[in-house]
């Protein structure tokens, strides 16, 4: 019978033998999936495994280095890389979803493919890759991950992606990447993150991004998704997180009139993504997050909560 141990001792065993001696280059994203991957990779060949975390700008509020550190804190072999105004400049002025999917797809492969250059002889690729990935693998949804499966075209593939492929999870759904994640005691708060998409806040501003439309959704989506763990909600929720929309609506603040933002909270729950039904949050929690929101975040007057389902609604608004 499968268990997580037997999993983690047999796929150990597995990739020494594979690997043996030669290095191995793997993209963190800050998820379970690749943190699973990397942390099983390292247990198997230790300092041969080369890890690559990008910041694209486009991450929740302190991610990046919260991540980074826990990484290092890990023992895994990490290089971060803040790659935010190269993927910021690249987006100026795109306002349409998958043209700033496609743009961040080409700018995530050029960074990888940059660093990969400085890993002397790499003679492989590791990815977080789990089963469902693998049913998905031709539907491109543009995460780094999609991207690099929907480049089919090998003439033009960049030279990282010469390399010979491990993926250690494929067989794997994520409840039993959670279980192998815990069983190689990976921090349970790590695990029981909630997805978060490869283009991040990127289409989660809908229209044109600059870095003050970033700034201004980090500090929303920091209150709403805080707010979620404190009041014990964040593990009754599968995903969560806010929208900054297009749009300027009328309020009043003190004596003034304003003509501010307007922000969309969003909560579902779902088993995998491909259905999801919107989360009925205690009124209390929506009450105490709108205000805080509004207080504490310049440019915010309006906060709206999403009540639609998928279908035919998606979870993300682009
Ligand atoms: P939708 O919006 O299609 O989202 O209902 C389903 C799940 O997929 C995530 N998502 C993405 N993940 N790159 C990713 O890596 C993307 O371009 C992308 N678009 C959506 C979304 O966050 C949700 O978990």
């Amino acid at each position: 019978t499968w268990t997580p141990d037997s999993f983690v001792e047999t796929t150990v065993a597995e990739l020494k033998r594979k690997i043996g001696n030669e290095k191995v280059i793997l993209g963190l994203s800050g998820g379970v999936d690749s943190t699973v991957a990397a942390v099983l990779l390292h247990k198997a060949i230790g300092p041969h495994l080369h890890c690559i975390f990008v910041n694209n700008g486009l991450l929740r509020k302190n991610e990046y280095q919260a991540v980074l550190d826990q990484y290092h804190g890990m023992g895994l072999n990490v290089k971060g890389v803040d790659a935010s105004a190269r993927f910021l400049d690249n987006l100026e002025g795109e306002s349409d979803p998958e043209t700033k999917r496609k743009t961040i797809g080409r700018v995530f492969v050029e960074v990888f493919d940059d660093e990969s250059h400085k890993v002397d002889d790499a003679q492989w690729l590791a990815q977080g890759t789990i089963y469902p990935d693998v049913i998905e693998s031709v539907s491109a949804t543009g995460g780094p991950s999609a991207t690099i499966k929907s480049h089919h075209n090998v003439g033009g593939l960049p030279d990282y992606m010469k390399l010979k492929v491990v993926e250690p999870l494929r067989m794997l759904f994520k409840d039993e990447v959670r279980r192998v994640g815990a069983s190689l005691g990976i921090d349970k708060e790590l695990l029981g993150r909630h997805p978060f998409p490869g283009p991040g806040l990127a289409i989660r501003i809908l229209g044109d991004i600059t870095r003050e439309k970033v700034a201004i959704l980090q500090e929303v989506d920091a209150i709403f998704i805080n707010g979620l763990k404190e009041w014990g909600l964040y593990d009754k929720v599968w995903q969560a997180g806010a929208i900054l929309l297009p749009v300027n609506s009328v309020g009043v603040m003190g004596d003034e009139r304003t003509y501010e933002k307007c922000v969309a909270l969003r909560a579902v729950e779902s088993t995998d993504g491909m259905t999801a039904d919107w989360v009925n949050l205690p009124y209390e929690f929506l009450q105490k997050t709108s205000n805080d929101i509004i207080n504490k975040v310049r440019g915010v007057n309006r906060v709206v909560y999403d009540i639609s389902s998928k279908p035919p609604a998606t979870i993300e608004w682009e």
